[in-house]
């Protein structure tokens, strides 16, 4: 089943071999392109044999990225557009956040044909947007770099033309713990769109040929990211990439992280793609065996957006509900919500506990969803906000009391308060250091202030304040 066709939004004519076959033939005039395309022939034959089985296995380090470029490339920059645009059209709000810079990042881009797709979509829905904060992720990052500037930023002043501040990692996703590590998180944390496009096909078949030794996350992914960005996946049909999207699916849809905005893993999306094809290219696609001319575009995909709990809440209940959420920001002790009602921009501030409790709801504008913000009230407080806090979650971890105590100190209480919590710390002489901790919306730890006054001294306390320094 296949879906799609026939009512997408316009993608205007395009022309990316015009940068790309002078960029993979340095000085060959036009005469000659006929001549060492036809030569570079097996090259794409290969590379399509390898995508034709379930799980591909790419080595991406000799000429199949060249083939890449011939063969798939082009194909693949109007996908992203396609669903963004279907996104923007089913929902009434800008989904993505408007300001003036606009964070990406782009997991397994290699050359990244999906940045066009984004960058043209970004162009024709947010005006505001002057600049592409864009991340890339990729194993073989060092391959696909001369490819990303010598084709993709130059056609980017086609696609959009945006300006854009390009940032690379080399990172593989199956031995990096993509989350633990402490770039990826910064990164992922800030962003508006995550994306990966045709890359989950790799990843499975890498993952099931390195065995044991490989781990790959979806749900540490999601978790990463801040309330409101969106999480895009969208993939060759394979059995076990249809599986990996389903699986993504019921970790969204079964967690409070957030909700699926878009799907389609049971029907395939296809589109004709809108490029100019250079006719010279017959020289490589003759019609034999895996070298047709393709003339569609195929996939299956997801799209996410990380939610919060308030988030999740104001959303399921009836669709009469006056508030919609814009954006979220955490402060250290609350979480500011910009909300739209009644055409007018407001914000409230959610206070919570260490535990994650709701223990009050205020709007800071005064403004006219005063009785919306009752009602709101009502049902939050007393509920727990924290996805990560459970109600009953211990004050501290066995691990950090175990480290107080490998340091000679005892944790000898610990006080809560709405939004920090004081640790009392005593060492064998009956020392004592006072030491308060703060959090922020997601109950994590920000500052951390030792209480001289209330401790033995300056020198103790700033002992005492290593224990926190090592968790
Ligand atoms: C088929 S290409 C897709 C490139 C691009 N997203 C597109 O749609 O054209 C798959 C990409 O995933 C990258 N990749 C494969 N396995 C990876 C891993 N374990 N970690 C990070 N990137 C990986 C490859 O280097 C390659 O760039």
């Amino acid at each position: 089943m296949a879906r799609g066709l026939d009512n997408l939004s316009d993608f205007s004519i395009h022309d990316p071999y015009r940068i790309i076959i002078p960029f993979l033939y340095p000085d060959v005039t036009d005469n000659d392109y006929q001549k060492y395309l036809t030569q570079d022939r097996e090259l794409v034959r290969s590379l399509r044999q390898d995508y034709s089985q379930n799980v591909p296995r790419t080595d991406y380090e000799n000429d199949n990225a060249k083939a890449y470029m011939l063969a798939y490339f082009p194909y693949y920059v109007e996908t992203l557009y396609h669903l963004l645009e279907e996104l923007a059209e089913l929902k009434s709000l800008p989904i993505l956040r408007e300001d003036n810079i606009m964070n990406i990042v782009i997991l397994g881009g290699g050359p990244m044909p999906e940045l066009l797709g984004i960058a043209s979509h970004v162009k024709k829905r947010y005006p505001r947007v002057e600049k592409l904060k864009v991340s890339v992720f990729d194993i073989n990052d060092n391959v696909w770099k001369k490819y990303r500037h010598g084709c993709t930023v130059k056609l980017l002043e086609k696609y959009g033309n945006i300006k854009m501040m390009l940032s690379e990692h080399h990172c593989d996703f199956l031995s990096c713990e993509i989350c633990q590590e402490k770039v990826c998180k910064q990164v992922l944390g800030e962003a508006d769109l995550v994306v990966m496009q045709n890359c989950i096909s790799d990843i499975i078949g890498e993952r099931d040929r390195r065995g044991s030794k490989a781990s790959f996350s979806f749900a540490e992914i999601f978790k990463s990211l801040r309330f409101g960005a969106l999480f895009l996946l969208c993939d060759l049909d394979y059995s076990k990439t249809n599986e990996a999207l389903r699986e993504c699916v019921s970790i969204v849809e079964g967690t409070e992280l957030g909700t699926v905005l878009l799907k389609s893993i049971e029907e395939r999306f296809e589109y004709r793609p809108n490029f100019v094809y250079p006719t010279i290219l017959n020289s490589i696609f003759d019609g034999s065996d895996h070298l047709m001319q393709k003339n569609k575009t195929k996939s299956k995909f997801i799209i996410c957006q990380r939610e919060d709990w308030v988030t999740k809440f104001m959303r399921q209940q009836s669709t009469n509900w006056p508030i919609v959420i814009r954006s979220l920001e955490s402060l250290q002790y609350c979480n500011r919500y910009t909300v739209f009602s009644n055409n007018h921009i407001e914000r409230i501030d959610v206070f919570y506990k260490k535990n994650g409790l709701v223990s009050n709801v205020k709007t800071l504008d005064q403004g006219n969803i005063f009785s919306d913000i009752n009602g709101l009230r009502e049902n939050l407080i007393g509920k727990c906000i924290h996805e990560s806090a459970p109600v009953n979650a211990p004050l501290i971890d066995p691990e950090f009391q175990e480290r107080a105590k490998r340091m000679n100190f005892t944790i000898e209480e610990i006080r809560r308060f709405p939004y920090m919590q004081r640790y009392i710390i005593r060492d064998s002489k009956h020392n004592t250091g006072v030491v308060d901790q703060y959090f922020n919306g997601l109950g994590r730890p920000t500052r951390r202030i030792g209480q001289l006054g209330m401790s033995t001294s300056e020198h103790i306390l700033s002992d005492m304040m290593k224990i926190f320094e090592e968790a």
